[in-house]
């Protein structure tokens, strides 16, 4: 999810580089760096933390010349530091990359290329493109890029640059990257903001293929070298509806990355039905998980209770942090602390993972922002790599923590010597799927979020693993419409909240397919015999459900323990359109933070 750009061309290459970099920023900003050839001679100059830092060293320098690249980095291998930063180098210091994506063999190459006496520098899996294309570069770039990439599994956006050549090499497989065409001049980059000061002519790179660009013209090829017919398009957005894709909200935006989101946290972690995670540990020898997270990562961590007693037949506590840290929790050796966060800085999360690390747990961090705290005071981790989040209200984090968590259910699971059913696995590879078909009904919960959204309570109600859904519907609702919900699970509320119900309360239930389908329609039908306003979230076919139901949303099915994933899709996006339509500030409700770094 970083940014790329690249220039050559005869106006001055560092102030297009930096302009770039800084319309890119929203995608990523840990690091930046940028590297630029000047007859014969590459000069590199990398900083960590905001894109300011750097800006600030470059002024202090005398660099230029007529090629560049440059990156922000958004790392997902490797703390974000000034060694891991982008543009990387080979060996000799002629060859220069910038990387957007993950490399899944790297390690493989690593070994190999070490082998061959490439002494790789940093803990990124993007420098050993540098080194690959050093060992096939025979006065060619193109040739060598080509066949470097032959080696190299996983997802790639990539400008790679020779001291002693002319052009930038541009390539492409999953990860977005475009080609600017001008006047006497050429761009590469990730996303149109970064070049659209200088040219609204675009090429959009497919994947698998690669771009030859000059300061004069460009050659598309594919992967294997063969000519490819491009199309040149005309951009006609402005820049700031360009960083949100054309969504009025980041939010909204990261509610459709979701299938894009959740293949990237899949992608290089299931190979022939088997889970590969880089756990530290033997988690043979855990008799207990305890899961510590809060807010919408403490919902994930609830359904990750559900997940990982069924799958993993692990048992499983699940704690607020904000309490774990303070109520003297019982810990043993043997147990694993699983502390889930987004931010990866949540001071309560960080805290309760320091109280079990004090008694002796092993420890296990679900975090999306690489390097943050948690995950360099974790023994092992699963990195989320959904990219940026830049809507306060979780979204695209949220699913693929649950994706996580089954990913480590699994895990747990094959590492017992259990089978694993080929069918979760199957339905997992199928989610991006479901979810893209999931959000085709947003025109339908717009329309309905417009008949509720001067609503003054709600109820969200859901049953087993998709308990923990209606409190995440609940929570999405309150922090961006401020309109008060509550979630619980369906069978609980003759136990107080049934007497709440009147026609002025709408309930919204999760009732997908399960084996507690039935006894939640009785719950429906305790509410309709109340005069409650029902909405009901359901898969395909359910017709006795729809008789009892104001209103409909129908998602596809999977298996009981992936319908979590699914089913917040339309809670997410009736939060959504109930706080547009209020007109409220969705990407910073009041009050609230993205990183909670204070108790
Ligand atoms: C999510 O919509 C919230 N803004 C909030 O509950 C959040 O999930 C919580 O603060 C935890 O953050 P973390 O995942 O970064 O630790
Ligand atoms: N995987 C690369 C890294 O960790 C690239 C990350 C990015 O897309 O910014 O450096």
């Amino acid at each position: 999810m970083c940014g790329i750009i690249g220039y050559i061309g005869d106006k001055k290459t560092i102030p297009i580089l930096i302009n770039g970099l800084q319309k890119l920023e929203y995608r990523g900003y840990d690091s930046a760096g940028v590297c630029i050839s000047n007859n014969g001679d590459l000069k590199t100059i990398k900083k960590k933390g905001k894109l300011q830092k750097l800006v600030d060293t470059i002024a202090t320098q005398d660099i230029d010349g007529p090629i560049g690249i440059a990156h922000t980095r958004w790392a997902t291998h490797g703390e974000p530091n000034e060694k891991n930063a982008h543009p990387h180098l080979d060996c000799k210091g002629e060859i220069a990359i910038v990387h957007n994506g993950i490399i899944e063999n790297y390690s493989s190459l690593k070994k190999l290329l070490e082998k061959h006496g490439h002494k790789i520098e940093s803990d990124t899996d993007s420098e050993i493109i540098a080194h690959l294309v050093e060992k096939f570069y025979k006065d060619d770039l193109e040739s060598a890029v080509r066949e470097a990439l032959q080696l190299v599994d996983g997802a790639f956006g990539l400008a790679v640059i020779h001291k002693n050549e002319k052009k930038i090499i541009a390539a492409r497989r999953g990860s977005p990257l475009i080609i600017g065409i001008g006047k006497n001049e050429m761009f590469v980059a990730s996303d149109v903001p970064a070049i659209l000061e200088h040219t609204k002519k675009v090429i959009y790179l497919n994947d698998n293929e690669m771009a030859t660009i000059s300061q004069g013209g460009y050659e598309i090829k594919n992967l294997e070298g063969k000519r490819v017919a491009e199309k040149v398009e005309e951009i006609k957005w402005t820049i700031d509806q360009i960083e949100k894709k054309g969504f009025k909200h980041f939010m909204l935006k990261e509610i459709f990355e979701q299938p894009e989101a959740i293949s990237n946290t899949l992608r290089g972690r299931i190979k022939e039905d088997r889970i590969k995670l880089s756990v530290n540990f033997d988690v043979k020898d855990i008799s207990r998980v305890l899961i510590t997270a809060c807010g919408t990562s403490w919902h994930s961590g609830l359904i990750g209770k559900y997940i990982l007693e069924s799958i993993a037949q692990i048992p499983t506590e699940v704690d607020y942090a904000s309490e774990f840290r303070y109520r003297k929790p019982l810990i043993k050796s043997d147990d694993l602390l699983v502390a889930i966060s987004q931010s990866g800085e949540t001071a309560d999360t960080l805290a309760a993972l320091r109280e079990a690390k004090e008694q002796n747990a092993k420890t296990l961090g679900i975090v999306n922002v690489v390097g943050s705290t948690i995950t360099r005071e974790v023994e092992s981790g699963i990195y989320l790599h959904v990219g940026p989040e830049i809507g306060v209200a979780s979204t695209k984090a949220f699913t693929s923590q649950v994706v996580s968590l089954i990913l480590l259910a699994l895990h747990i699971r094959q590492e017992k010597g259990l089978k694993v059913d080929k069918k979760i696995i199957k339905e997992l590879f199928r989610l991006p799927k479901k979810i893209a078909e999931a959000l085709k009904s947003a025109e339908d919960i717009k329309k309905i979020a417009d008949k509720f959204k001067d609503s003054k309570n709600f109820l969200y109600l859901g049953r087993g693993v998709n308990f923990p859904v209606a409190l995440e519907g609940a929570l999405k609702l309150k922090e961006i419409s401020y309109i008060h919900a509550e979630g619980y699970p369906a069978a609980e509320i003759k136990h107080g909240p049934i007497a709440l119900i009147d026609e002025d309360m709408p309930v919204v239930f999760v009732v997908t397919k399960n084996n507690l389908t039935q006894k939640t329609i009785s719950n429906m039908q305790e509410v309709k015999a109340r005069e409650g306003r029902i909405i009901a979230i359901v898969n395909k076919g359910d017709k006795e459900i729809k008789k009892i139901t104001d209103y409909v949303i129908m998602v596809p099915e999977t298996v009981d323990e992936l319908s979590p994933i699914i089913n917040s899709i339309p809670l997410q996006l009736l939060a959504y359109y109930i706080a547009e339509a209020k007109g409220m500030d969705v990407d910073k409700p009041r009050n609230l933070a993205k990183s909670v770094t204070v108790e």
